[in-house]
């Protein structure tokens, strides 16, 4: 199909995807100057953000956030302009790097392995409370939730301004994956989908993320199967074990011709019903028109309801966020229909429900046991039960 043919079913958030990522020229001035500027080491959340900001996973944001954006993000889930936003894109930094920075001036940022990456254009530093963004965006001030140790271990001084991507590298472990926003959008075209639904994942596939999924395929065109392999808390399923399960599923079990299979290199922040719509956003800039929210998406502990990430999307206009939210109740196995099914659709009695989730099939790995065809495909959970045992 000839590209000028394509016309977009969905637009970006904001209106148009953002493209951040170097042209050859700009990227040549950027190299001829990179040794005169002074540098900013990006952990992993941050490289991922860049990565992500550049490619125009989170358009319209063009950089990381000053503070008009980051406080109204964080207090009403909006950017100053109104437009619905719900977790803060921030570049945080110590006192002592923050300070030599000058407003005005180019940063050049690099990744934790000291490779030149990106370029900021200082526009402002400031500092924020810490306290305030976790109770806001994580509902709790817990140190031990995973993504406010992120806020409470990171620097008190906030850089922003617009950014660069120096270039647009190839993933190492998943190339053939890598398909950004403009790619994906040009697929569902080709293919001709005209109702994508997305699905988020930072778990090993189990038997209810498969049943939620194909509920959804059922209403949709296609299924834009999009785990994330960004940063995620260190007991979570490494990103390679988790590919590979999709993988086994693609070949397996879903209708391939239905099914386009992408890493989202975003890190998780495990913000629970504030991260559900960032991720549909997301999702929607990659051109989903609808995204699969299951029960406590994002979650992690007991910090959130099983729904909260369902009942916060009543609070924007459905207009407003431009992706319907496809909300599905906690699935299970039914030993009495001997099918995956939901309080919606099956008749049993409690002791006639085996609930599975992403943490009890870790917990069984652990333990050195095999999930059960009921929890996992089989294969799968070979596959699992095989990559933990090189990993021990
Ligand atoms: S998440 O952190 O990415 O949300 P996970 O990979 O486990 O974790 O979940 C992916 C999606 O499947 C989320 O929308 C989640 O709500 C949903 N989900 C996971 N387990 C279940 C379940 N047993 N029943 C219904 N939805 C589920």
């Amino acid at each position: 199909m000839v590209m000028s043919s394509i016309k977009e079913t969905i637009a970006p958030h904001g209106g148009h995807l953002i493209n951040r990522v170097a042209t050859a020229a700009e990227k040549k001035e950027f190299m001829a100057k990179a040794d005169s500027l002074p540098r900013v080491t990006l952990d992993l959340r941050a490289t991922s953000d860049l990565v992500m900001i550049a490619i125009g996973g989170f358009s319209p944001i063009q950089g990381f956030m000053e503070q008009k954006d980051y406080e109204s993000v964080v207090d009403d889930m909006r950017l100053a302009n109104g437009i619905p936003w719900s977790v803060p894109i921030t570049l945080s930094v110590s006192e002592e790097v923050a300070e030599p920075l000058k407003e005005g001036n180019w940063v050049r940022l690099d990744d934790s392995n000291g490779n030149f990456i990106g370029i900021l254009e200082l526009t402002q530093k400031y500092h924020y409370s810490k306290a305030h963004e976790a109770v806001k965006v994580y509902r709790t001030d817990e140190d031990k939730h995973p993504g406010v140790k992120v806020i409470y271990e990171q620097g008190e001084v906030n850089l922003a301004g617009p950014i660069w991507l120096l270039e647009r590298e190839a993933h190492p472990l998943f190339p053939a994956y890598q398909i950004d926003p403009a790619k994906s959008r040009a697929l569902f075209v080709e293919r001709g989908w005209s109702t994508v639904v997305g699905f988020q994942t930072r778990n090993p596939i189990h038997r209810a993320h498969e049943y939620i999924i194909k509920c959804a395929l059922e209403i949709v065109d296609g299924l834009f199967l999009h785990p994330l392999v960004g940063a995620t808390k260190s007991d979570d399923i490494p990103a390679d074990v988790r590919m590979r399960c999709y993988e086994i599923m693609m070949e397996n079990y879903f209708p391939q011709d239905r099914v386009i299979l992408a890493i989202n290199p975003s890190a998780m922040r495990y913000a629970g019903p504030r991260e559900a719509i960032f991720h549909a956003l997301i999702r929607k800039n990659y051109g989903c028109t609808h995204f699969i929210v299951g029960r406590d998406h994002a979650g992690v502990g007991d910090y959130y309801g099983t729904y909260d990430a369902q009942h916060i999307f009543d609070e924007f206009k459905p207009e407003e966020l431009g992706i319907t939210p496809l909300k599905f109740e906690h699935a299970f196995y039914c030993t009495r229909t001997e099918q995956m099914a939901t309080a919606k659709t099956s008749p049993s009695q409690k002791e006639e429900r085996i609930h599975l989730s992403g943490t009890k099939v870790r917990e069984m790995l652990r333990r050195g046991e095999l999930p059960p065809p009921q929890f996992s495909r089989p294969k799968v959970a070979e596959e699992l039960a095989r990559a933990m045992q090189i990993k021990s």
